[in-house]
């Protein structure tokens, strides 16, 4: 269905938990972090009954979120499950990876079809540090897998923060040159954890153009720019929130671990959809839907978003 800007809406991205095994510095605070009941989270029949609801409105791509959904008991179903809907017609993850080498092969099997992998510096000890418990190698295992299990790309997503790993552009982009592995530099965005860090964490994605001037233009998709390195296998994509608005063309909606819709990821609007069933269900997410925001502002003020990322799955 249409929002009332006229956007196509037809992809649900749905978290199914909060919880990850990872603490990225700037998604997740180290200590404090609430463990909500496993009651508190939707069920694998309440994400079956919103995605059914969401398809019926015209959601054709479903993106599975966290936190980290490979943490959520039960992960593989709620991936059978979705796939099983009609009209379900691309089932995606996105993951930071960590536990990929042990799942790839069932979540291919499952019937997920798509990749996201959170990857932001190719250095071991970096690599501790801006995740404060994560280790390089078992993601680097972990795509490896994928591709062996019979993946046929992967996408790499790479949030780009000045003085911490944009001296590995060159590095990262490197991923793209014999394997069909697509890169995405993310500009970072002010929300929860790191809406207080200082001005110069936030960089453009500018910045990518002028450490590899080779890149030629390749399109858009989704809500990337795509550019290629010459006789590189993969691409590399540009997702600026920031320096380049794509609200306009946005497409997507966001359902919380908890259940409530997100019309925008940068609002703080949140529509509660537990309890809903059928005809009233698909009313409440159609209302919620029609009624998306414009735009986020993050070019003002930081994120409205009152959850933190981990809270929504990017
Ligand atoms: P594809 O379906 O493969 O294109 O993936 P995707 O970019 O939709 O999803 P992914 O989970 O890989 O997200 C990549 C990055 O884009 C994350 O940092 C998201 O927070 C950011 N992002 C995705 N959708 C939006 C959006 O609607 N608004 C903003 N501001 N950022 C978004
Ligand atoms: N800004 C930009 N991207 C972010 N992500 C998490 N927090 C932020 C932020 N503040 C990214 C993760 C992951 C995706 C789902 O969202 O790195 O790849
Ligand atoms: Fe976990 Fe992803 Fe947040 Fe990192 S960015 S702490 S991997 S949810």
């Amino acid at each position: 269905m249409k929002d009332s800007y006229g956007r196509v809406i037809d992809y649900l991205r749905i978290s199914v938990t909060d919880l990850c095994n990872l603490r990225c510095l700037y998604c997740m605070p180290e200590k404090g972090v609430e463990k909500r009941e496993h009651k508190d989270n939707l069920s694998v029949e309440e994400i079956e009954e919103i995605v059914s609801a969401a398809v019926d409105l015209g959601v054709t791509k479903v993106r599975v979120t966290g936190g980290e959904p490979l943490v959520r008991r039960g992960i593989l179903e709620i991936c059978r499950r979705i796939g099983a809907i009609p009209g379900v017609e691309k089932l995606c993850m996105t993951t930071n990876g960590v536990l990929l080498k042990k799942h790839a092969a069932q979540l291919f099997d499952a019937g997920v079809t798509r990749l996201n992998i959170s990857l932001d510096t190719l250095d071991r000890e970096k690599y501790s540090q801006l995740t404060r418990m994560g280790t390089l190698e078992d993601v680097l295992g972990g795509i490896d897998e994928a591709f062996r299990v019979g993946f046929s790309e992967i996408k790499i997503n790479t949030v780009l923060m000045g003085g911490v790993n944009d001296d590995e552009i060159r590095d990262i982009a490197a991923l793209t040159k014999d394997r069909n592995i697509h890169v995405r530099f993310i500009e970072l965005m002010p929300i929860g954890e790191c809406a207080q860090w200082g001005p110069e964490r936030f960089i453009s994605n500018e910045r990518v153009l002028e450490e590899l001037p080779a890149l030629e233009e390749a399109g858009v998709a989704g809500v990337a720019r795509i550019y290629r390195l010459p006789e590189h296998r993969g691409t590399v994509g540009l997702i600026s929130p920031i320096s380049s608005h794509f609200c306009p063309s946005c497409n997507r909606i966001r359902v919380t671990a908890d259940g409530r819709l997100k019309p925008c990821l940068h609002s703080a609007e949140e529509i509660n959809l537990r309890g809903l069933q059928g005809e009233e269900l698909r009313h409440v997410m159609s209302e919620a839907i029609f009624g998306k925001p414009h735009r986020h502002h993050l070019d003002e003020a930081a994120s409205s978003s009152l959850r933190h990322m981990n809270e929504i799955g990017g």
